[in-house]
């Protein structure tokens, strides 16, 4: 049980066409009420973005979110999608930089902040992941790795605007894997990238959550740490009545 506002974001990755992820959004919100210092967040892939915020119009506490934007606003960018055309589709965040775009797709760490000052200036929340991958955490690199990646973005948006961004923390060798961190790993990191941030000059607490196998049964020793603000999840977020369960255990 906890008191903080919390963050349940459900990354769909390349899962849910529109009509599938329509179904599943009308299911899930059949199944679950607003809860307070609850928010619920989706992030369909883009075709279905437009079909899951309509279907959420009226539930003020589910936010709809594209996985990957192009900095640019429009131009010859064949198959990139562009923060106001996902703003058309009822988007309010973006997932950006998350590790299968840096690994499988090659984003690179000044591609990440300038898709995240791109967003800000939009008005919408990035959603921003950094993580290590199985050898950097082996050999000992984790902290250089999050900070390396965090560099650019402290560079580019500025310490004021960063109350309005998240973060999440998802250790590389932790997604898909079955394998998830322990709520002290994980604990740990938030509590690296807060004094990282922090150190150049961004006030307040940023909300920061955790990713990486992340189910039912390991949510709520993960949530017990004050360090995490909610879970960004993928493969346990697929099916409706699963995800309507592991949003309801907090
Ligand atoms: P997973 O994915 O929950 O399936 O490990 C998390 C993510 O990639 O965001």
């Amino acid at each position: 049980m906890t008191t903080r506002p919390l963050i349940y974001a459900a990354n769909w990755k390349m899962n849910h066409g529109p009509e599938a992820a329509r179904e599943f959004i009308e299911r899930f919100i059949a199944l679950t009420a607003p809860a307070a210092g609850r928010s619920l967040w989706f992030f369909p892939p883009a075709v279905s973005l437009a079909p899951v915020s309509h279907a959420a119009r009226t539930r003020a506490d589910i936010l709809t979110g594209a996985q990957n934007v192009h900095w640019e606003p429009k131009g010859a960018y064949t198959g990139e999608v562009s923060i106001p055309m996902v703003q058309q589709a009822g988007a309010k965040t973006a997932l950006v930089g998350h590790s299968e775009r840096r690994h499988l797709f090659g984003e690179t760490d000044d591609q990440v902040a300038r898709k995240t000052a791109a967003l800000l200036k939009a008005g919408l929340v990035p959603l921003v992941c950094v993580g290590e991958t199985l050898a950097e955490r082996e050999g000992g690199r984790t902290e250089h790795v999050i900070v390396r990646q965090l560099e650019p973005l402290l560079d580019k948006v500025p310490a004021a605007e960063w109350a309005r961004l998240v973060i999440a923390y998802e250790p590389v060798w932790a997604i898909g894997t079955g394998r998830n961190a322990t709520p002290d790993d994980a604990a740990q990191v938030h509590e690296l990238i807060r004094f990282a941030v922090g150190r150049c000059g961004v006030p307040g607490r940023i909300p920061i959550l955790y990713g990486g196998s992340v189910n039912a049964g390991n949510v709520l020793g993960l949530l017990a740490r004050p360090e995490l603000d909610g879970v960004l999840v993928g493969g346990a977020s697929l099916d409706a009545d699963g995800w309507a369960e592991l949003v309801g255990l907090g």
